[in-house]
């Protein structure tokens, strides 16, 4: 029914696009053409035209933690908040012109259109706070309630978009929806970041938080001392319970190398890519009936040596293939601001490898060529079929909504290998997969850490404060 009253419309759809070419009318005229069911968003086209122009700087690491260590100082948590604030909006805004960028019919999928939506929702609740800095403790919890809706808002992205291009396929090329999601995706790791960044500096510096002792390992999001095989041991646990609810057996898993190196870098990240190598590796050792073999998991840990701030930036964060999500342009002047000036790329930054190790027959070669496709499985055809069809069966649907959000799905989104890279690739780190077919695969997964945090002259901390008062300085 759905199908056949969008194959009569399908055409004159298909042709209807923005395009960045058209400068006198940047947009189309009425924001809820492109919304469905309509937004209640406030946000102008002129504003949206206007943020999404604005050049989007580089995020490194380094950003993450140049307000120094938590409990933050007022004045430090209000840089926080104005450092958050100027760059979400034009990221935003974005994402928003690309969303508008994809053919109409596919804007207008009801899955798409949400997305597309919360975008709207989010960039007009932060409207009231960019147009002046945040000076007041008041105004920055008021900010940090609208980080927190972002973060709930865009939450269940990846299984809504996936639903939304799997019914979109007829309309689309494949092609075409690789490079979309690849940017879409990267582009919402930095967003969500710096958002979950200025919130985890809020909770470790207010309320309670303020008079416990700090947590020297932490700077909010950021693990200063992560150990990866740590990582490694708790992603096993938690798909090895997949596997045995799956399969009734789960595999073993040895780590040999530095099984003590560690380094600076975001748990969350790490414990992505982890969970979705760690699925691909044991679904292959199961399905192949190796399951007596077990993952090996080999840690290397090798000091970066770090030249010059402009050289560490661009390998951080600016690839050809990624610049999409920065200004590339805008780099050279970025470093010689002071803006740039943050000690943590002044120190050598270790590098960290992982190879993961399975005997669970390789990857064929004909699907050696898909395997960074978004969408592409070996898993499960019929579910995702059904999945696509939003009046077929609800077990496909569950399969797919389920493995976007708890990951408690064994496969069968075909996100696993291209959003695993694209955290790897987003730090300056990446995955390589090297498949020996009739015997095994081995994953090589490289992450950049950031070097020695420069402790930061500040003012004391509500701790520090207590402590004095108690003579304990
Ligand atoms: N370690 C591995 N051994 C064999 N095949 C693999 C391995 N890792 C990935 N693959 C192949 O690559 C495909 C895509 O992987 P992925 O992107 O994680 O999506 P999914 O796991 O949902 O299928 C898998 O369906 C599988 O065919
Ligand atoms: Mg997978």
């Amino acid at each position: 029914m759905l199908k056949t009253a969008f194959s009569r419309r399908a055409l004159p759809l298909l042709q209807r696009r923005w395009t960045s070419q058209t400068t006198q009318q940047p947009f189309p005229p009425d924001i809820n053409e492109w919304s469905h069911p309509p937004s209640n968003a406030t946000i102008s086209d002129e504003e949206i035209y206007r943020l999404a122009a604005k050049p989007r700087r580089p995020l490194t690491l380094a950003d993450l933690v140049r307000h120094g260590k938590p409990p933050l100082r007022d004045a430090a948590l209000l840089d926080s908040a104005n450092f958050t604030l100027s760059l979400l909006p034009a990221r935003l805004a974005h994402r928003i012109q690309a969303l508008r960028n994809l053919p109409f019919i596919v804007v207008a999928n009801p899955h798409v259109s949400k997305i597309y939506n919360n975008y709207l929702h989010s960039l007009s609740t932060l409207e009231p706070f960019y147009k002046k800095p945040i000076e007041t403790i008041e105004e920055e919890m008021k900010f940090t309630d609208v980080m927190a809706d972002l973060v709930r808002t865009h939450s269940n992205t990846i299984p809504t978009l996936a639903q939304g291009f799997l019914q979109c396929r007829k309309y689309i090329e494949p092609a075409e929806v690789t490079t979309f999601l690849d940017q879409h995706l990267r582009a919402r790791i930095g967003t969500r970041l710096v958002a979950e960044q200025h919130l985890a500096l809020h909770m470790a510096s207010t309320g309670d938080a303020a008079t416990q002792p700090p947590d020297s390992h932490h700077v909010g999001v950021i693990d200063l001392a992560l150990r990866p095989a740590d990582i490694v041991r708790q992603c096993e646990g938690f798909v090895g319970e997949v596997c045995e609810l799956k399969y009734g057996v789960r595999p073993s898993l040895v780590i040999n190398g530095e099984v003590d190196a560690e380094f600076a870098h975001i748990p969350m990240h790490l414990e992505y890519i982890i969970t979705e190598l760690l699925k691909n590796a044991m679904r292959a050792t199961i399905e192949s009936g190796k399951e007596g073999e077990p993952i090996e998991v080999t840690i290397a840990s090798a000091p970066d040596v770090t030249t010059t701030k402009l050289d560490s930036l661009k390998k951080l964060s600016v690839t050809e293939a990624n610049a999409f999500d920065f200004s590339q342009e805008g780099l050279d002047e970025y470093c010689s601001s002071p803006d740039a000036d943050i000690g943590p790329l002044n120190a050598a930054a270790p590098c960290i490898t992982l190879r993961i190790r399975d005997r669970g027959g390789g990857i064929p070669p004909e699907a050696l060529a898909n395997i960074w496709s978004y969408s592409f499985t070996t898993f499960n055809k019929d579910e995702v079929d059904e999945a696509s069809d939003d009046t077929g069966g609800s077990a496909g649907l569950n399969a797919i909504s389920h493995s976007g959000t708890d990951q408690s799905s064994i496969a069968g989104l075909g996100y696993g290998l291209p959003l695993g890279r694209a955290y790897a690739e987003y730090f300056g780190g990446a995955i390589a997969v090297q498949s020996m077919y009739g015997w095994g695969t081995d994953v090589y997964l490289t992450l950049q850490g950031i070097g020695k945090m420069e402790e930061t002259k500040k003012a004391k901390t509500g701790f520090e404060k207590l402590q004095a008062e108690n003579g304990n300085e």
